[in-house]
């Protein structure tokens, strides 16, 4: 059978958070993209995921266009609680760094920008099949795919970017990448649980038994984590294994429970840290989990993801425009500023709070020693809070194309 050839400016692979707000970001430039992916719509929406923004990731949906529901619906939460051996300790973010986070699950940023493309006409190809890449370090770059209905396309372009995902077609389409991998003794249990919240803000715990996250969905569906076994088996835990588990690792002399209720779901959650340089191959773009992923600790993932294409979106339309693709060669070297940043964030939150199996005994007590500087220093736990929320665009990465706001005032910092 024969493929349908078209062109376009910009081939996107992926139609995850990164590429559609990729696309969004370049029609308001007035660059025209097409988008592949291989998930059907309601596949990706069911898909659970990380679930807090940043302060310039909400800022980005609502200042773009795409929508202000996040301001509606989500929840602003002006600090986290750090628990370690059963106490509380509060850092404050708005105090310590003049910023929030807000509760709102990847499922909605995902959402919210189908919802986008779709009202504002964006080519978007789900539930593609048989997809690849052609002459990705050539001028005319090629995605190769059969659509939802079975016929065969080639969408010819002059930028290709990937953002398919931590398992990266695109990025596996080149040579010549460096990869920095670092892969940890242990990974997260996370449940999507049917019960009331048990507490207002998040709270990161650090015990004996190892770390958990009581982290929140709606008033009714909460989601929380517990460190476990790499190789974790989910059939070996019942909902009451589960609830005694995380109840033992939050427990404390405050009294501190958990509101229990039904098990939605479980699954074990992988942990890595991982980049891939340079972030771009000739013509071949990659953004997002394509091109790294952090351990969960912090949910950066879908932030440095959104600001790589805040980027990309950039360099992009300055290379259409001024018919030049030397534009594109900022895009590596600005992206990775922000991503070693959360690389080192996400792995000094992961390795503050969980507990090593087989590290001796020095590590833990050299662990607490940390926590107890973090939580009774102002210096360090403006560090943490700075991090959190997420550092302002600076240097590099691009401070002076900051868009104004309107909605919150400028951070005091
Ligand atoms: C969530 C996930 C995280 O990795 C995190 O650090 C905080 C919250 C969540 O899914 O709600």
């Amino acid at each position: 059978m024969s493929r349908t050839a078209s062109r376009t400016t910009v081939g996107i692979v992926g139609g995850g958070p990164a590429g559609l707000m990729l696309s969004h970001l370049l029609q308001l430039a007035g660059v025209e993209s097409v988008v592949i992916e291989t998930r059907t719509r309601g596949e990706i929406a069911e898909t659970q995921r990380a679930g807090i923004l940043e302060r310039d990731s909400v800022r980005l949906l609502v200042d773009s266009g795409v929508s202000d529901r996040v301001l509606r619906e989500g929840h602003e939460h002006r600090g986290i609680q750090l628990r370690v051996d059963g106490v509380g300790h509060r850092i404050d973010f708005q105090e310590l760094a003049g910023a929030s986070t807000w509760l709102y699950p990847q499922t909605d940023v995902f959402l919210d920008l189908a919802e986008a493309r779709a009202r504002d006409g964006g080519d978007v190809r789900y539930g593609v099949s048989e997809s690849s890449v052609a002459d990705v370090t050539g001028d005319r770059p090629a995605m190769l795919f059969t659509d939802a209905d079975g016929r065969d396309h080639e969408v010819r372009c002059d930028v290709l970017v990937g953002a398919d995902g931590s398992r990266s077609m695109t990025r596996h389409s080149v040579t010549g990448r460096q990869e920095y991998v670092r892969r940890y003794p242990f990974a997260w249990f996370g449940i999507l649980c049917a019960a009331p919240p048990s507490c207002d803000e998040l709270v990161y715990a650090r015990s004996d038994r190892g770390f958990a996250l009581i982290s929140r969905r709606t008033d009714t569906m909460q989601r929380m984590y517990f460190q476990c076994a790499p190789d974790e088996s989910v059939a070996d835990w019942s909902d009451d294994r589960v609830w005694a588990e995380l109840q033992a690792r939050v427990a404390g002399e405050d009294g501190f429970t958990l509101l229990e209720g039904p098990i939605i779901a479980k699954s074990v959650l992988p942990f890595r840290s991982y980049v891939c340089e340079p972030m771009r191959h000739g013509n071949l773009l990659l953004a997002g989990d394509a091109a790294h992923t952090v351990p969960p600790t912090g949910a950066k993932g879908l932030n440095l993801a959104l600001a790589d294409v805040r980027v990309l979106a950039e360099v992009i339309e300055r290379a259409v425009r001024e018919a030049d693709r030397s534009a594109l060669d900022h895009y590596t070297p600005r992206a990775l500023d922000r991503v070693w940043k959360a690389q080192h964030f996400s792995y000094w939150m992961t390795t503050l709070l969980h507990r090593t199996p087989g590290a001796p005994p020095f590590d833990a007590r050299r662990q607490l020693g940390e926590l107890t500087h973090l939580v009774t220093s102002r210096t360090a736990s403006a560090l943490l809070a700075e991090g959190y929320t997420g550092w302002p665009r600076s240097g590099r990465d691009g401070g002076a194309t900051r868009p104004a706001s309107g909605i919150w005032p400028e951070p005091t910092r």
